[in-house]
């Protein structure tokens, strides 16, 4: 039988305010936030340049959370270990930018990290049919890659509920994030169908009460798998 992690939320650092990281990583500890959300973009992949290696090491320095790298950059090989050595404990690639996934995912996991595969909306899930067994997550995009604050894609529902039938069938033990316009009314409906960590970057740093905004995702989640 396939075993599920509790329900995780895990805010994006990209929504929060830069001139004051270590205090937003002081507030996404005691609001009860399980994972911190990195979004690597490189300009090529995505139409975006954001966070890279200094950013990820100094919040290694900060927080005892975890570090969740999402690399949404060409060539990941070319990076991988290096995020983990500047402290990523989950690392995250594109399938859409690796023309040879499982040698990168393979040296993810010989660092000890978690290694997953993001998904792109137009990607389906079936791609990954023959590396399904050999990574610890996968990441359902719900918006193009590139920006925070886009509108949740709903197809992204039936991608997570397919996902699953497919971690059923198998027996296979992955768990499944979603990111991407994730707020308290879709949390639960994910879940539901699938999904053990969500992805929240605008609907908790841009909440006017952004504790409130982790507590009442957890709910929906929690609802979510009942
Ligand atoms: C999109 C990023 C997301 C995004 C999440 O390219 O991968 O993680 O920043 O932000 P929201 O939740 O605002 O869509
Ligand atoms: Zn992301």
């Amino acid at each position: 039988m396939t075993m599920r992690i509790a329900p995780l939320i895990a805010p994006s650092i990209l929504s929060a305010d830069f001139m004051k990281l270590s205090e937003e990583l002081v507030f996404l500890k005691s609001a009860g936030a399980d994972v911190v959300h990195v979004d690597v973009m490189d300009g090529r992949f995505t139409p975006n340049i954001t966070i890279g290696l200094p950013v990820v090491e100094a919040l290694r320095h900060e927080t005892s959370l975890t570090l969740d790298c999402h690399l949404m950059i060409v060539e990941p090989l070319k990076y991988a270990v290096d995020f983990v050595k500047a402290g990523a404990d989950w690392v995250s690639i594109h399938q859409e930018a690796d023309h040879n996934l499982h040698r990168t995912i393979v040296t993810i996991k010989n660092t000890g990290a978690k290694a997953g595969v993001a998904l792109n909306p137009s990607t389906p899930v079936e791609a990954l049919t023959d590396i399904l067994d050999d990574l610890d997550f996968v990441l359902i995009m719900s918006v193009n890659p590139g920006f925070s604050g886009q509108v949740f894609i709903e197809r992204a529902l039936d991608k997570v509920r397919r996902l699953d039938s497919l971690r059923r069938q198998r027996e296979a033990h992955f768990f499944i994030q979603v990111d991407g316009g994730i707020d308290t009314a879709n949390a639960q409906s994910l879940v539901e169908a699938g999904a053990d960590c969500l992805v929240a970057g605008n609907a908790v740093f841009k909440s006017p009460n952004p504790t409130g905004a982790i507590r009442d995702i957890k709910a929906a989640m929690a609802e979510g798998r009942k």
